[in-house]
């Protein structure tokens, strides 16, 4: 079943210079890059985006973060793409992350910047439309 699901290399990522292995890790899984992207959010775009964190305690913080630095958004096709590339980003702490997978490997402790996990992913068919048509209006 080929998918398309948004993927985002997150600010610390980029500033980390691990882009280039962010990416490395994705195409040499077999998927294909649709769309690829620096971008700088907006609080209204992540407002959209993270809808459903709206209102918990690490919303804000979360948000701050991703206005930090430029972020890559990128568009991923492939086979199960969706749970695919969520498994190789790894478990949301970095610590809990399991070796060989992009956050396990690459990832650091949360410690006090919780929500410094390098990658995100769709975690859904419905929400990987929602969240590519946030992030690429036009595709
Ligand atoms: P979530 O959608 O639960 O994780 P994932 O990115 O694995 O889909 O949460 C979104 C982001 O919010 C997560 O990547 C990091 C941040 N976050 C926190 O800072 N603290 C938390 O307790 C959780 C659950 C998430
Ligand atoms: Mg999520």
């Amino acid at each position: 079943m080929t998918e398309r699901t948004l993927a985002l290399i997150k600010p610390d990522g980029v500033r980390r210079g691990l882009t280039g292995e962010i990416v490395r890790r994705i195409e040499a899984k077999g998927y294909t890059l649709v769309r690829l992207e620096l971008r700088e959010a907006t609080p209204e775009l992540l407002a959209e985006h993270y809808e459903e964190h709206q209102g918990k305690p690490f919303y804000e913080p979360l948000v701050e973060f991703m206005l930090s630095g430029p972020v890559v958004a990128m568009v991923l096709e492939g086979e199960r793409c969706i749970e695919g590339f969520r498994s190789l980003a790894g478990a949301t702490d970095p610590t809990a992350a399991a070796p060989g997978t992009i956050r396990g490997d690459l990832g650091r402790d949360w410690g006090l910047k919780v929500q410094q996990n390098l990658v995100h992913g769709s975690d859904a068919p419905e929400t990987a439309e929602r969240e590519i048509g946030i992030w690429f209006p036009t595709s």
